[in-house]
């Protein structure tokens, strides 16, 4: 039980309204992450949920005639069915409005007030509530927010608040940062990161006096700033501080964390700001921060306040959740933007999944059942399959979420089977009388097909189960990769059951959503 478990986080999203796929997409890619963390190590501990205070938060609720409270209640089945629209297997789901968080966050206020690392002081400056960030005069764009997703306008505020003493760890920051250049990835997010170090930091506010929806600052006015509150969840969830020596107990075995996946627009809270409040805490900060780009509508970024969204139940409704997965982190460098446009799912859908896995699987059950009475054959060795280090390269891709590379690295092998199907024409051994060759080939695609399941099994776990329930396996191919992937392991006169194709032509599964 005190063995290390590998933690991986998304960021926790706001519930002003209803998911979209750019939400789906982080947390997609921490779910593989943490599936495959469980197939290379022994445990994995995967956090997810939802960010319920703020004052955007507070408008929508007053828009929509209800308390905050009633608000957030009422969307969080939205959220919560967009996990299992997805097979997200997160171990936990925290809410900024759980009792444990909020406890935590006053813990983590008063330790740093009694530290004097929290001050009263006055603020006066530009807010933009879209965004929850306060920002200074000099760094506005014609008077608007510079943000330049949002470029809403800013407003005035004046009032009493507490500081964050930020400016205090710029220097420990900076040298964090030059000791570790992949702490922050891609290495763009790093750079811009630093630069912002660089031309020095400013003490933040971390109070909002005169609103009411949020964590109450102990024994004083006001709440806590949303983003203070929300960068806790990381340890409130875990057991930080927790009256509960289990839940204490888990939180010294799993922080700090490995990873924390957000999108690149939240870095500064995540790489600046976050670590300083856990060295104020005197806790350790995380292992690694990893941005994802952003899904873009029309080359802009999909956002509900834009309203040029992707439904993420419509979309996996019509292509199946695992091949969303499979497009989402095949189609573009996990750092970097890309359009999200419902033909290069189609397209990606038909040649990869379709023509290249979908039908691999298909020919190699016909011919099974064809030449070899539906029973795989005995063994024979990977002949030149491309298999040597293929499980070692993929779990070594994912943790740095390099995943296209993973799917890459994968295809070789789907590219592998299909060739040696066209080259060796097992329908002319056949007619040739070659069987111990007919044979052979017949065994190399049921297990190479078997790896692919175990290699897939984290991306699309539903297709890869159902790739290994047609092959004849036993239980799940969701197993320890060290023992799973050793070539041979598909036992002869396992009984091959052809079903339907993985991946059945669109318009079916169209006319069938
Ligand atoms: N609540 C804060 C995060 C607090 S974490 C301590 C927040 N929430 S959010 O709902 O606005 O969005 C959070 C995350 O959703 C982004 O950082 C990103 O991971 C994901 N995405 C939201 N829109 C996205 C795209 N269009 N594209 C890619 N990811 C997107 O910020």
């Amino acid at each position: 039980m005190s063995q290390r478990a590998f933690y991986v986080t998304t960021p926790i999203y706001y519930v002003s309204g209803n998911p979209h796929i750019g939400h789906a997409y982080t947390t997609v890619a921490a779910d593989v992450m943490a599936r495959t963390t469980r197939c290379t190590h022994e445990t994995a501990h995967f956090l997810t949920g939802t960010d319920e205070h703020g004052q955007k938060i507070a408008e929508n609720a007053r828009i929509a005639g209800l308390e905050p409270q009633a608000f957030v209640d009422s969307l969080i089945p939205r959220w919560k069915a967009l996990l299992d629209a997805y097979q997200i297997t997160n171990d936990d789901f925290i809410r900024t409005t759980d009792e444990r968080h909020e406890r935590g966050v006053q813990r983590a206020f008063e330790i740093l007030r009694e530290r004097g690392d929290i001050y009263p002081g006055k603020y006066e400056g530009w807010y933009c509530t879209n965004d929850e960030t306060f920002w200074p005069e000099s760094k506005l764009i014609d008077g608007r927010c510079p943000n330049q997703e949002c470029r809403r306008e800013v407003k005035w505020l004046s009032e009493d608040d507490w500081f964050f003493r930020l400016s205090a760890y710029n220097e420990r920051l900076l040298a964090h940062f030059k000791a570790h250049p992949q702490w922050v990835r891609p290495h763009r997010v790093y750079n811009e990161m630093l630069a912002i170090l660089e031309s020095g930091l400013d003490d933040i506010s971390i109070t909002r006096a005169t609103l009411s929806w949020g964590i109450p600052v102990p024994g004083g006015e006001g709440v806590i700033y949303v983003w203070f509150d929300a960068l806790l969840n990381y340890i409130t969830a875990i057991g930080w501080e927790s009256p509960d020596a289990a839940q204490r107990a888990l939180f010294e075995r799993l922080w700090p964390a490995n990873v924390h996946l957000i999108g690149k627009e939240i870095a500064r809270f995540h790489t600046i700001i976050w670590p300083a409040v856990l060295w104020g805490l005197g806790l350790a900060e995380p292992a690694g921060v990893i941005a994802n780009g952003w899904l873009t509508f029309n080359e802009e970024k999909m956002s509900k306040s834009k309203g040029n969204v992707v439904d993420p139940f419509e979309i996996a409704q019509r292509f199946t959740s695992d091949a969303v997965r499979y497009f989402l982190l095949r189609e573009a460098p996990f750092g970097q933007d890309f359009n999200f446009s419902e033909e290069a799912v189609v397209r990606r859908y038909q040649a990869d999944l379709g023509n290249d896995l979908g039908n691999l699987l298909n020919r190699t059950l016909t011919m099974v059942e064809k030449y070899c009475d539906g029973r795989v054959p005995a063994p024979v060795d990977a002949a030149n399959l491309p298999i040597n280090g293929l499980a070692e390269r993929v779990a070594a891709s994912v943790p740095a979420c390099d995943f296209r590379d993973a799917l890459e690295d994968i295809w070789q092998l789907v590219t592998a089977l299909n060739k040696m199907i066209d080259e060796s024409k097992p329908w002319e051994l056949r007619k040739r009388g070659e069987t111990t060759a007919l044979d052979a080939c017949m065994y190399r695609l049921c297990e190479g097909l078997r790896w692919l399941a175990v290699l897939l099994h984290p991306f699309m776990p539903a297709k890869s189960q159902e790739m290994w329930r047609q092959l004849g396996f036993a239980q799940t191919p969701a197993q320890p990769w060290t023992s799973a992937l050793r070539w041979g392991l598909a036992e002869e006169g396992t009984r091959v059951s052809k079903g339907v194709p993985l991946f059945p032509r669109l318009e079916t599964a169209v006319e069938g959503a």
